[in-house]
C-alpha cells in the first residue's frame, strides 16, 4: 500500500522531512509505504542540498492541495498566508493535513478544525510546539486520563539562548541579541521570539489541548524579554533564581484559566531552571499523574522533521487499517476522538489583575531615611505582603531597592506600584517581574 504525500515548502523543516522519508532503514516499517508525490516550492531554480527529480517540484501549490492522488498534505511553509488558505483548501479536498505552523493554528485553529471535523479529516500538529519534543500527542493521548492543572513551558529556544548567555556571561540583552543574530541563533527580525509572540502561539495551542477548549489568542497575556537587563539577572542570581521566559497555562477555577507568557524568576531548584541554551521543556501537572516533564530540541531541521514524520505515520496508520477513508461521498468518516479536535467551545481566560503570584521589583529612590518604610507602608495599604526588602547599594547616585513579595493579587500589586511611582522620593520603578 502506498500513501502519497504532498509537501508544501522545502525550507529547513521540509528538507529534514524529505531526508527522513527517503531514508527509512531502521525506522518504522510503515515509512516504506510513504511516497513523496509532489513538493511545492517558491522557485524551481534555487540550489538545493537534496538531489531531487525535477518533476517532483512545482511552484503550483494549489495544484498539490487539490491533487486527487495525494492522501496527506504536509504544510511547512509557515506564516499566515497562503498557509491558511492552502490548509483549508486541502481539507475541502478531503486531504489529511500535517502542519508545523503554530502561528496559523493559534490564530485560525477554530476555522481549520471546524472544517476538518466537517470533512472527516485529521489535522495534526506535533511539530508546531516544542519542535522534536513529543508533547501534543501525549496531551491528546497518553495523559488523557488526567485532569490537567498546569502546563508550564520554556517553548522558545531563541529567548532561552539569550537569557542563558546573559546569565553565564553577565552581558546585557541588546549586545547578546546582536551576537545571537550574527551566529544565526536569532532571526534578523527577532520580534516574534523576543517579544514572546511565538511562545504565546505555542501556549495557546497547549492550553487548548490541556483544557479541551478553544483559546482566543488575543486573550493570552504576553510580555517578552526586552526589559530584562543584566541587573535583573544578577539580582535574581543573588536571590536564588534564574530568569526564564515562561509560557504558563493553569486552571484558575472550574470556569477560568490563566494563559500567559512573561519573563519569570524561577527558583534554581525548579526542574525548568536548568533548561538552558536553545533547549525547550514543558512541565505538565495532572491529576493523578503529578508532574511530567518533556525536554529536548525545540527547533531545527531534524527534530522538527521527526515530529512532522510521526504525524504523517499516524495518519498513514489510520488509513492502512481502513479508517479515515472517504468511502461514501457526503458521509465523512468517524474520526478517532483522541487524535482529532473534539471541542468547539471557547475557554474563559481570567484577567491578569486576578492572578495571584509573587513579584520581584527593583526601585531607584532618593537615599533618604524612611524611603523603605514608605514603600513598605504603601504595599501594606494595598494588601501586598513583602517577603524581603534589600537595599542593594547605590546606582547613579540613587538607592537601589529590591523587593520580593509573597503571593499577592496582581491588581493590588499594580495599584501599589501606581502610588509608588507618584512618590517624589522614587525616581524610577526600574523593573517588575513575576516569580514562580
Ligand atoms: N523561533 C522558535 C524558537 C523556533 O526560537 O524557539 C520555532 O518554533
Amino acid at each position: 500500500m502506498a500513501f502519497k504525500v504532498g509537501l508544501l515548502g522545502l525550507g529547513t523543516v521540509g528538507t529534514g522531512t524529505v531526508e527522513i522519508l527517503r531514508d527509512p532503514a531502521q525506522r518504522h516499517p510503515l515509512l516504506q509505504e510513504l511516497v513523496i508525490h509532489k513538493i511545492g516550492v517558491r522557485s524551481l531554480d534555487k540550489a538545493r542540498s537534496l538531489n531531487l527529480s525535477p518533476d517532483l517540484l512545482t511552484t503550483d501549490l494549489d495544484a498539490i492541495v487539490t491533487d486527487p492522488e495525494i492522501d496527506i498534505i504536509v504544510e511547512v511553509i509557515g506564516g499566515l498566508e497562503p498557509a491558511r488558505s492552502l490548509i483549508l483548501k486541502a481539507i475541502a479536498h478531503k486531504k489529511h493535513v500535517v502542519t508545523a505552523n503554530k502561528a496559523a493554528i493559534a490564530r485560525f485553529g477554530d476555522e481549520i478544525f471546524t472544517a476538518a471535523s466537517e470533512a472527516g479529516v485529521y489535522v495534526l500538529l506535533e511539530a508546531a510546539v516544542g519542535g522534536g519534543i513529543p508533547v501534543i500527542e501525549p496531551l491528546k493521548q497518553s495523559l488523557c486520563a488526567n485532569r490537567i492543572n498546569t502546563v508550564i513551558g520554556i517553548v522558545n529556544g531563541t529567548t532561552n539562548y539569550i537569557l542563558t548567555r546573559m546569565q553565564t556571561e553577565g552581558g546585557d540583552f541588546g549586545e547578546i541579541l546582536a551576537d545571537a543574530q550574527q551566529l544565526g541563533y536569532a532571526e534578523a527580525d527577532p520580534t516574534a521570539d523576543v517579544d514572546g509572540l511565538d511562545a504565546a502561539d505555542k501556549i495557546a495551542i497547549l492550553a487548548s489541548l490541556a483544557f479541551s477548549g478553544r483559546i482566543k489568542l488575543s486573550e493570552v497575556y504576553c510580555e517578552g524579554i526586552r526589559q530584562v537587563g543584566a541587573a535583573e539577572i544578577a539580582y535574581a542570581e543573588k536571590l536564588g533564581f534564574v530568569i526564564k521566559l515562561l509560557a504558563i497555562a493553569k486552571r484558575e477555577s472550574d470556569e477560568q484559566l490563566q494563559v500567559r507568557v512573561h519573563p519569570t524568576l524561577v527558583p534554581k531548584a525548579h526542574p525548568l531552571a536548568n533548561v538552558n541554551d536553545v533547549y525547550n521543556a514543558i512541565l505538565i501537572e495532572g491529576d493523578p499523574i503529578g508532574q511530567v516533564m518533556f525536554f529536548g530540541r525545540g527547533a531545527g531541521a531534524g527534530p522538527t522533521a521527526s515530529a512532522v514524520v510521526s504525524d504523517i505515520l499516524n495518519i498513514a496508520a489510520i488509513l492502512k487499517v481502513g479508517r479515515g477513508q472517504i468511502t461514501q461521498a457526503d458521509v465523512p468518516p468517524i474520526l478517532d476522538p483522541l487524535l482529532a479536535c473534539s471541542h468547539q467551545h471557547y475557554c474563559t481566560i481570567a484577567p491578569m489583575s486576578e492572578l495571584v503570584t509573587r513579584f520581584y521589583a527593583r526601585f531607584l529612590t532618593q537615599d533618604y531615611p524612611g524611603v523603605i518604610g514608605k514603600l513598605g507602608t504603601c504595599f501594606g495599604d494595598h494588601e501586598v505582603s513583602l517577603e524581603s526588602v534589600v537595599q542593594a547599594g547605590l546606582r547613579d547616585g540613587l538607592a537601589e531597592i529590591v523587593v520580593v513579595t509573597h503571593d499577592v493579587r496582581e491588581g493590588n500589586f499594580r495599584e501599589a506600584l501606581d502610588e509608588i511611582q507618584r512618590m517624589t522620593t522614587v525616581a524610577k520603578v526600574a523593573s517588575v517581574l513575576r516569580v514562580l
